[in-house]
């Protein structure tokens, strides 16, 4: 029984198999889970963390009960479903439709399509929320906190309202919202149980204001009320980044980058080869670029970190093949007149010392979401940087509200903008870029992860609002 759980569909660490048949811990995917277990840690907090057994490593550790997970005080309980059952419930709503729907990716001529099949899917996601619930009703002691993360658990927030109404329960949203108009594309039903599930919990918490106040419009125009909510933005984590930053390996992806990128000036990306991140539109900003300013050919290079996301679903495998297809055209078209050397560097290995040695690089950062709800590379990247970068921002990144008066903003669709945004950063005088450097560092780590959490979990409430039950 434990005092704290915290629930995510991603544990915080991924279980392997060794060769020997034993079992090793490694830092968990995604940006959710290593912020959340890294908050827990620095404020030095013991938890259970609840999560989707998805490896045969944990599917085995899923039936010896909770297991430890080498962060001190941090034990991993997981949760086992059938494959089919998971995979309805992860591929089809929570990564097709809730992700798409709150980060505005449908298209609305042909997606999203609520069929039969995809009811199916919808019952699955229930299953999968109630077993969710079912494991937090054994491991939680009496009137502990609940943390719940995500688009991928909202239902538990009705499950444990109604089960176990000694817990203080608390929700967090990673992501954006969708607006009210946005989430009257799900079916009636579905809007009005995702709502419904949310108000359970005793609040609803998003990084920023923006968010927050998206989701009580949303929540108001399906159930008429919304439930307690607040907005905490979770800052970079200091001590991680300069650990790898000073690792040697992160030193021998620096001198192997520097080698790569000679003289030239660099602009650099870092993201998971994700539709929301708006990849193409960075690349086409690139070349606009490189046509707007022909001085600028063979002394610029665009350093873009990609790596691979989600691969079980066809839309990412072809926004995959689509982005590297149009990084090869453009540099086809480019290194011929950039004195032979291809000015886009793409890079899709995941590979954290890398990512770290490309932030410490850049002139120009470049973050430019179709939307997101926070983006932490907006704040990473200052952080280390060793060349008073700038940062170019898409205005519909979370980050972006607390960094707009030091950024260079740019609307994401707008490629000619974005290209300007690139032009203005290349051409900004040395001292202006040193003082909105120092300042985009010093910004960073405002709600850096410890402070972060005990402001999330001051929010906890024994329950939420049970009206619409
Ligand atoms: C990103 C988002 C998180 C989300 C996670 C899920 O990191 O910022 O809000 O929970 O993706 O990623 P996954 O790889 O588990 O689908």
């Amino acid at each position: 029984m434990s005092d704290l759980v915290v629930a995510a569909n991603r544990g915080p660490f991924s279980l392997a198999e060794r060769e020997d048949g034993s079992i090793e811990a490694r830092p968990g995917g995604g940006g959710l889970a290593p912020s959340v277990a890294a908050a827990l840690s620095a404020a030095g907090r013991e938890a259970l963390w609840v999560a989707t057994a998805m490896t045969p490593a944990e599917h085995r550790a899923a039936k010896e009960g909770t297991l430890e997970t080498g962060q001190a005080g941090l034990s991993l309980r997981l949760v086992e479903l059938d494959a089919g059952t998971y995979a309805s419930a992860y591929d089809v709503i929570a990564n097709s439709t809730l992700w798409f729907l709150f980060h505005g990716l449908f298209d609305a001529a042909r997606r999203p399509v609520f069929d039969q099949a995809w009811r199916q899917a919808w019952e699955a996601f229930r299953e999968y929320n109630a077993a969710f619930g079912d494991r937090i009703c054994e491991e939680a002691s009496t009137a502990a906190t609940v943390l719940v993360n995500d688009y991928h658990l909202p239902l538990v927030g009705r499950i444990l309202a109604e089960r176990r109404p000694d817990l203080s329960t608390v929700h967090f949203t990673h992501t954006p919202f969708a607006s009210a108009d946005e989430l009257a594309m799900l079916p009636r039903h579905v809007r009005r149980e995702l709502i419904d599930g949310l108000s359970g919990f005793g609040a609803c918490g998003f990084h920023t204001p923006r968010w927050q106040h998206r989701f009580e419009e949303a929540a108001a125009a399906v159930a008429g009320h919304a439930p307690e909510t607040f907005a905490a933005p979770l800052g970079a984590d200091r001590a991680r980044l300069d650990e790898v930053a000073a690792s040697p390996a992160c030193a021998e992806r620096l001198a192997e980058l520097e080698e790569r990128v000679g003289d030239r000036t660099v602009i650099v990306r870092s993201d998971r080869m994700e539709l929301s991140k708006n990849l193409l539109r960075g690349f086409l900003a690139f070349d606009a670029l490189l046509e707007e300013r022909p001085e600028l050919r063979g002394r610029v290079c665009f350093v873009a970190r990609a790596y691979a996301s989600r691969e079980g679903l066809a839309e990412y495998l072809a926004y995959r093949s689509e982005t590297e297809h149009l990084a090869a055209l453009l540099n086809e078209k480019w290194a011929p007149r950039c004195g032979g050397e291809p000015p886009i560097l793409l890079d899709v290995d995941d590979d954290f010392p890398s990512t770290v040695a490309a932030f410490r690089r850049y002139d120009v950062l470049l973050v430019n979401p179709v939307r997101d709800g926070m983006n932490l590379v907006a704040k990473e990247g200052p952080l280390v940087n060793e060349h008073d970068g700038l940062l170019v921002c898409s205005e519909q990144a979370g980050a972006y509200d607390e960094l707009s008066d030091v950024a260079l903003g740019v609307q994401p669709f707008d490629v000619t903008d974005t290209a300007a945004a690139l032009a203005r950063a290349l051409d900004m005088p040395a001292e202006e870029r040193r003082r909105r450097s120092a300042e985009l560092a010093r910004r960073a780590t405002r709600g850096a992860p410890a402070s972060w959490l005990a402001e999330v979990l001051s929010h906890a409430r024994p329950q939420g609002d049970l009206a619409g039950s």
